[in-house]
């Protein structure tokens, strides 16, 4: 049944006929395009969802590579090559459309390709009349029948494969490459080893790829449970002070006694804080507590930022101001590495699960340095976050009660929330990637690569998600 199908809506088949990628692949073209897209920043379909995602393919590229391995390359490449141009939107007449301004037209095909794309939107932001022209000069050429992407892909993949084209993406990233293949109709399979890589993808397909109906059902959603957990964050009293400011940011480092000194030292790699706003941290000898009190600097010159990058942490050693050897101190001496011949071995204590923050006899601590606040006053008057006047400040004795209190109610909570599935639970399976939390920082279960307020956090989240 399904044959007498495909050999009513397939003439031929491509089973065995040459990719177009093989042949042709207007480079320069795909080139300028794929550039235009990087740079248009937050304009980019996917960026919305997570912006720190750099390395992000151009969707136009995708598109580029799916059709040009879909397509045959046939004994007319000339028409190959106007086929593929009329589907990327590339063409001359496709600029009538993708100009923001008729007269422009004229003009602009005098201009290089390069400079043409810069004036012009990009293909996938005109609305779908750009391609409801090309589908009679399509189908001739390729002995097709479609009148969209979906149809068109459909119908080439059953003429290659039999059947719909599949895509899997095992390294998907951003997204970019299921997306796209999706938007164009083909079936998608993708997965990354990184959960975040495969949340962005997820949210690509389920959210940027949904009815607008469905987007503002879940922004609202959204709100709703943000809302619900602002709530509870202040009810708690854990990340306000006793103004009502509200703490964007929390910075930690590690800290560890230097074995020729005695000193506390905080372990950091630049006493950088803000390079936007040129805040920096001092380290202040406390000879009383034989530890580092924290002074910030703040709007320092370029040559004091500069002086910042040097932390405590310099090329493996821990360098600081009571020891007299500016060479320092090995950190993995520190540690107690073994030369063991998996470089596994050392003398960290390995976490256990009911841990949540190291233990005070602990090889590396943790220490709170610097919170970042905005001003409570401008959230009250209903300023956004980002509008808030805000600033970096050392924490003080409050603070550190509230980051008690947060300790305390993860440790109290913790095996409640794991049983119930709120928080990981799982031990850290060795590996070549995996072994680094385990032997760097004696993290023995997933759950510890998060601090309390991390937990905290997540916990509330899913709590109030299923009320
Ligand atoms: C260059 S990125 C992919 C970018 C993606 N094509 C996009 O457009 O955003 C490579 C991805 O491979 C993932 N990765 C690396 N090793 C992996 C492995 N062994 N198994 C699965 N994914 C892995 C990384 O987590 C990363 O997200």
């Amino acid at each position: 049944m399904m044959n007498q199908h495909v050999q009513q809506v397939v003439p031929f088949s491509l089973k065995d006929a040459p990719s177009l990628i093989e042949r042709i692949f207007p480079s320069m073209k795909i080139s300028a395009e794929s550039q235009k897209e990087r740079k248009a920043g937050a304009g980019q379909t996917l960026t919305r969802l997570g912006s720190y995602w750099k390395g992000r393919k151009p969707l136009i590229l995708v598109k580029a590579c799916i059709l040009g391995c879909l397509l045959p390359a046939t004994d007319d490449p000339e028409k190959d090559l106007e086929v593929f141009e009329l589907l990327m939107g590339i063409d001359d007449e496709a600029f009538r459309f993708r100009i923001k301004r008729t007269s422009d037209y004229e003009q602009l095909l005098t201009a290089s390709y390069d400079e043409r794309v810069t004036k012009v939107l990009r293909p996938e932001e005109v609305d779908g009349d750009m391609f409801s022209g090309i589908w009679p000069t399509v189908n001739r050429h390729l002995g097709t029948h479609a009148d969209s992407f979906t149809a068109l892909l459909e119908q080439l993949g059953l003429m290659r494969f039999g059947h719909r084209p599949i895509v899997a993406d095992t390294f998907a990233g951003g997204g970019s490459i299921p997306f796209e293949a999706a938007r164009l109709g083909c079936n998608v399979y993708a997965s990354d080893l990184n959960p975040i890589a495969c949340m962005l993808t997820w949210g690509g397909l389920n959210l940027v790829g949904a009815t607008k109906e469905y987007g503002q059902e879940f922004a609202s959603a959204q709100k709703s449970l943000v809302d619900a957990v602002e709530a509870e964050i202040t009810r708690l009293g854990v990340e306000h002070d006793s103004d009502g400011n509200r703490a964007k940011a929390y910075l930690y480092c590690l800290e560890t006694k230097c074995p020729v000194t005695g000193w506390m030292v905080p372990m950091l790699p630049s006493r950088i804080i803000s390079k936007a706003r040129n805040v920096v941290v001092d380290l202040v000898p406390n000879h009383e507590s034989k530890r580092y009190d924290f002074q910030l600097r703040v709007g320092v010159d370029a040559a004091a930022l500069k002086d910042s990058e040097n932390g405590t942490v310099q090329g493996g050693r821990l360098v600081h101001a009571m020891n007299p050897d500016p060479t320092g101190v090995s950190i993995a001496q520190i540690r107690g590495d073994k030369r063991k011949a998996d470089g596994s071995g050392n003398s960290l204590r390995r976490w256990e699960k009911a841990d949540v923050v190291p233990r005070p006899d602990d090889i590396l601590q943790e220490r709170l340095f610097c919170i970042q606040w905005i001003d409570g006053t401008d959230l009250r008057r209903g300023k956004s976050l980002s509008r808030s006047r805000a600033w970096f400040a050392v924490p003080t004795d409050a603070d550190l009660v509230r980051e008690g209190k947060v300790t305390s109610l993860v440790t109290e909570k913790l095996a409640e929330w794991q049983h119930k599935g709120f928080v990981p639970d799982m031990p850290i399976e060795p590996g070549d990637k995996t072994d680094e939390p385990i032997r760097t920082r004696g993290w023995t279960y997933w759950h510890h690569l998060f601090n309390p307020r991390q937990v905290l956090m997540h916990a509330l989240l899913i709590v109030r998600r299923q009320r």
